[in-house]
C-alpha cells in the first residue's frame, strides 16, 4: 500500500477501506509516513468528507493506536462528559465534583485550550499546585475513593490523535466532522468510560457554526459510541454568546465556585444541572432526569458539592483554600473597561472574537508552546438581550500587560447594539440519543 495512492483516492472522492485507514494510522503513529503526506490527506478529508463507515474506522484505528485504560477496578458504571469546545465553557469544573458528590464515578480526561476555545486543564492549572498529570494507578485510586479526577491524557492514550491534532491545528483542517468525531471518540473510548454525555456546541463561538452541522457531528459521535458499546447522549447547546460572564482561567474557576455555592450565573448553573442529571441516569443512580436534578440541587444546597471540589483539588495537589478565598487565585495587575458607544439592547455577540481576544492578552495559546497566563481574561457585563446605555461598560479586560488597542476594539466590535430586544436563543437546541 502506498500513501500517495490513498491521498489520490480521497482527493477523487473515493471511499477508503478499513484496511487502508488502519495502514495510514499505524504507519503515521510509527513515524513511517511524513507529516506532509498526512497533511494532504487531512485536507482531502476536510474538503470531501468521509462516509459514516470510514469515520467509524478512523475513530477505531486512532483508539487502537495506543493504550485503552482498564477501569474495571473502579466499582460501578463510569460516566464521563465531553464538550466540543466553546468560550467561557467551564462546565466540567463544577460538574465533576457535583456528580461525584451524588455517587457518580467520573473519570475525566480533559484537554487544553484550542484555537479560540478554552480548555479545562488550563483552567484547573490556575489553582496553585493543581497537577493534571497522574499515573493510571493514581487516577483509578482517586476516582474509586472520591468519585472524580480530572487529568490530562497520558502520551500512550490515542497517540495518533495527538499527532493528527497538532497537524490539523496548523493546516486549517480542524472544523471537519469526521476529524473532530474521530479525535474526540478515540480519546474518550480510550479513557475506559462506560457511558458518555456529549455537549455539542452550536453557534458563532463553536467549531460547528450551524445547527445542521452540530447535529451531524452529534449523530456521528453517538453512533461511534454505540458501535463501541458506550452509550452516549448528545446535547446540542448554544454557543452564540459566552457561557456565564467569565472568560479566562482564574476568572472561570471563581465562577465555577459560585455555581457550587448556588450563586452562579443562570446559564452555567442550568447546563451543569442538565448534563449532571443525565450522568446520574446513565450511572443508574436515578431513574429520571427530574429525580437526578433534585439530588444535584440538594448537593449544591447542603455544601456537599463544594466539599467534593475541595477534595478534588486536594487530591491533585492543589491549594483547596482558594474555594473559600478565591482572592488567592492569580490576579491580573490591570483592568480596562470596554465602553458601550450607543444605547439599546445587545442583539448579537461575536463569541469567537471574544475567545480570540482573550487568547491575544495571554489567556490562551497562539502557538503550541506558548505559556498561558492564568490571571488574564474578560469579564462580561452585558449578554444577549440586556439593555445597555452609552457609557456603560460592556466588558472588562483583565490584563498583565497594557491592553492593546486592537484587542479593546475587537471586544467592543464583538457586541452589536440594536433598538429592539432580540429573541434569545435556547440554551438547549436538541438532544440526540
Ligand atoms: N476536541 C477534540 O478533542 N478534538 C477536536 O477535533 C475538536 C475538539
Amino acid at each position: 500500500m502506498r500513501m500517495i495512492d490513498l491521498i489520490a483516492k480521497k482527493r477523487d472522492h473515493e471511499v477508503l477501506t478499513t484496511e487502508e485507514i488502519n495502514f495510514i494510522i499505524n504507519e503515521y503513529t510509527a513515524d513511517r509516513i511524513p507529516d506532509y503526506q498526512v497533511s494532504a490527506l487531512l485536507m482531502a478529508i476536510y474538503l470531501n468528507g468521509m462516509t459514516d463507515a470510514e469515520t467509524s474506522a478512523l475513530a477505531k484505528a486512532m483508539l487502537d493506536s495506543g493504550e485503552v485504560l482498564n477501569l474495571d477496578l473502579i466499582p460501578g458504571i463510569k460516566v464521563d462528559k465531553h464538550s466540543t469546545g466553546g468560550v467561557g465553557d467551564k462546565i466540567s469544573i463544577p460538574l465533576a465534583p457535583l456528580v461525584a458528590s451524588a455517587g457518580v464515578k467520573n473519570p475525566m480526561i480533559s484537554g487544553r485550550g484550542l484555537g479560540h476555545t478554552g480548555g479545562t486543564l488550563d483552567k484547573l492549572e490556575a489553582i496553585p499546585g493543581y497537577d493534571v498529570d497522574e499515573t493510571v494507578d493514581q487516577f483509578i485510586k482517586q476516582v474509586s475513593e472520591h468519585g472524580t479526577a480530572i487529568i490530562s491524557a497520558t502520551k500512550d492514550v490515542a497517540p495518533a490523535d495527538r499527532k493528527i491534532y497538532a497537524l490539523r491545528d496548523v493546516t486549517s483542517t480542524v472544523e471537519s466532522i469526521p476529524l473532530i468525531a474521530s479525535s474526540i471518540m478515540s480519546k474518550k473510548l480510550a479513557s475506559g468510560t462506560n457511558a458518555l454525555v456529549l455537549d455539542v456546541k452550536t453557534g458563532n463561538g463553536a467549531f460547528m457554526k450551524t445547527e445542521e452541522r452540530a447535529r451531524k457531528l452529534a449523530e456521528t459521535l453517538v453512533a461511534i459510541g454505540r458501535q463501541n458499546n458506550v452509550p452516549c447522549v448528545a446535547y446540542l447547546t448554544d454557543m452564540n454568546q459566552p457561557l456565564g460572564y467569565a472568560i479566562g482561567n482564574a476568572n472561570e474557576i471563581k465562577e465555577s465556585i459560585a455555581v457550587l455555592r448556588g450563586e452562579g450565573p443562570e446559564d452555567v448553573t442550568e447546563l451543569t444541572l442538565i448534563l449532571g442529571a443525565e450522568m446520574l441516569v446513565l450511572a443508574g443512580i436515578s431513574k429520571t432526569t427530574a429525580q437526578a436534578r433534585a439530588i444535584l440541587e440538594d448537593h449544591i444546597k447542603d455544601g456537599s458539592a463544594l466539599a467534593a471540589f475541595k477534595q478534588l483539588i486536594t487530591d491533585q495537589g492543589g491549594d483547596a483554600s482558594i474555594v473559600d478565598h478565591p482572592e488567592k487565585l492569580p490576579q491580573a495587575d490591570g483592568q480596562v473597561d470596554v465602553i458601550a458607544q450607543a444605547s439599546g439592547y445587545i442583539t448579537a455577540i461575536e463569541t469567537n472574537e471574544l475567545g480570540l481576544a482573550s487568547v491575544k492578552i495571554g489567556g490562551g495559546r497562539a502557538k503550541k508552546d506558548d505559556i498561558v497566563d492564568p490571571a488574564v481574561g474578560i469579564m462580561m457585563h452585558k449578554k444577549l438581550g440586556d439593555a445597555v446605555k452609552a457609557g456603560e461598560p460592556l466588558a472588562t479586560l483583565y490584563v498583565n500587560t497594557e491592553a492593546p488597542e486592537e484587542v479593546q476594539a475587537q471586544v467592543l466590535n464583538s457586541f452589536t447594539i440594536g433598538e429592539t430586544k432580540p429573541e434569545l436563543p435556547p440554551l438547549i437546541h436538541e438532544v440526540i440519543r
